[in-house]
């Protein structure tokens, strides 16, 4: 039986993009699994002057669209007029104070149609130079429940560097409370992540070899064939370190590398993860060419340069692939690198997480018995999380190999467990798993202040030295797995890259 929240949603940015795709959709699910039933309401706030039926009918027409509902089993088409019922609108010039009275009114009045306890949930799914304006206003014109709950969800980026982003908490938090606000980071609702921790704490086998005694690197890898799409404007200020690197791959390298929680609260998780940020090695300037490389995607097979897209100036020198090395400095991981690489126009689209185990210290298997030398390559083991597209993990081992001649020989074979389709098409997109953590009041897969504090302290180092010096774009081409200098990274430390092309 599932838990039925009772709380009011109100959306800004209800004719943005991100709302289209992903979040009507994901409230319309959560609707489906019955947590969203009798007492909630959806309030889209934005620029556009649609009426409560408009913004009905266009939130009917996204939802029968998309095939992914329409497949649900529990969907029926009678539902969507229940649920769309719940649905009204208020358009808003979100710089003018005046305005929000409506919207004050409208939540108060839905609140009492379907009986909600002033419980609210602010969404904000709007340009970042917006979020404080609309958080003030918010306190200003008295749009937060006094007798009820209040949270703020607010979508990625979370500044630009740690002194907008502190600037942004300090607004922020003159609102609300550190524990009322949900800084977004969708990786944190993908099925395989969350089953990092999972894999980690439940698995002796894991856990216990998880530490720089027997893993000798881990790569994470975030691979996007699609160029920019339509994002120049906030692409070409952001790039692929501030896009991917601050936000996706460091909470990722977070669980990774964090301890064990004292117990699987958001509180405690939230303790373990900010630990393991707080030891990544933050490094000096001139220490940035020796760990990190940027790329720039050139022309390819019809698919234009980076330079060459839609409203990206002609000498633009933005990242679109980054790679680098990060060490965290503590007991668990001294000495063991995590190497990180992401870009757009890659080879592919896919998420995978490489953790490449020491070889054994003595090699037994090359040896000379009887006049008979045995000589053998040891492979390492590594075990991989597939995050996307695929869902699974595969696990490498030496084994010998069905004896066809007389010497030992030993060979890698893989130990694979892949999600089937039907399985892994159950499982909650990102999107509604958070939404479902926000109605629940679960903080576990949303970043906290210190954890963006530390990443952002973390990624200007590098920013701010990659600003000063002139890049030699563009430097990879689409369909590639990013510039030569990504693979030198590692093999200046005589490693490889676990997927690779080539
Ligand atoms: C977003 C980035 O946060 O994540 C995009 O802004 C990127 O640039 C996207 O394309 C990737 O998300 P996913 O879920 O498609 O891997």
């Amino acid at each position: 039986m599932a838990t039925e929240y009772d709380e009011s949603i109100i959306l800004f940015g209800a004719s943005g993009d991100l709302a289209k795709r992903k979040l009507y959709p994901s409230l319309f699910k959560l609707f489906l699994r019955g947590n969203l039933k009798n007492h909630f309401a959806i309030i889209g706030v934005s620029r556009t002057n649609w009426s409560d039926s408009e913004y009905q009918k266009i939130i009917k027409d996204i939802l029968i669209r998309n095939e992914n509902i329409i497949n649900n089993k529990l969907f029926k088409f009678d539902l969507l007029d229940e649920f769309v019922k719940h649905c009204s609108y208020c358009p808003l010039d979100l710089t003018n104070h005046h305005n929000y009275i409506n919207l004050k009114r409208k939540i108060q009045s839905k609140e009492k149609v379907f009986n909600i306890p002033s419980k609210r949930i602010f969404y904000l799914s709007i340009a970042p130079n917006l979020f404080s304006t609309v958080s003030n206003y918010l306190k200003s014109e008295q749009l937060l429940s006094n007798t009820g709950q209040n949270k703020l969800v607010i979508e990625k980026p979370f500044g630009t560097d740690y002194k907008s982003a502190t600037h942004l908490n300090d607004q922020l938090n003159e609102v609300f409370n550190e524990n009322e606000i949900y800084r977004i980071d969708h990786y944190l609702g993908k099925e395989m992540v969350h089953n990092i921790q999972a894999v980690r704490f439940s698995n002796t086998i894991i856990e216990s070899l998880w530490n720089n005694h027997y893993i000798d690197n881990i790569q994470i890898t975030l691979s996007e064939k699609i160029g920019i799409e339509n994002r120049a404007n906030y692409y070409d200020k952001a790039g692929a370190l501030r896009d991917m690197v601050q936000s996706h791959i460091l909470q990722i390298a977070a669980q990774l590398a964090m301890d064990q929680p004292v117990t699987f609260s958001d509180e405690d998780i939230r303790v373990e993860k900010v630990k393991a940020l707080h030891a990544l090695r933050i490094y000096k300037d001139y220490e940035v060419n020796k760990y990190f490389v940027r790329g720039q995607y050139a022309a390819n097979n019809g698919c234009k340069a980076y330079r060459d897209e839609k409203n990206i100036p002609a000498n633009s020198n933005t990242n679109t692939f980054v790679a680098g090395k990060l060490l965290f400095d503590n007991n668990r991981w001294l000495g063991v690198p995590f190497y990180i690489r992401t870009g757009k126009r890659l080879n592919d689209k896919f998420t995978r997480i490489d953790v490449t185990f020491k070889k054994p210290l003595i090699d037994l298997f090359n040896f000379t018995s009887n006049n008979y030398t045995h000589q053998n390559f040891l492979n390492p083991n590594i075990l991989t999380i597939f995050v996307e597209p695929k869902y699974g993990f595969s696990l490498t081992l030496n084994t010998m190999t069905v004896k066809q001649e007389m010497n030992m020989k030993l060979s890698p074979i893989n130990l694979n467990f892949y999600q089937d389709t039907i399985t892994s098409n159950k499982f909650p997109d990102a999107y509604e798993r958070l939404i479902h953590d926000i109605l629940k009041g679960d903080q576990t897969n949303f970043a906290s202040w210190k954890e963006i504090s530390y990443s952002w302290k973390f990624i200007d180092v590098i920013q701010k030295y990659w600003d000063k010096k002139e890049p030699i774009f563009p430097n990879y081409i689409p369909g590639s797995m990013g510039p030569a200098s990504a693979d030198e990274l590692l093999k200046q430390d005589n490693r490889k890259w676990v997927y690779r092309i080539n």
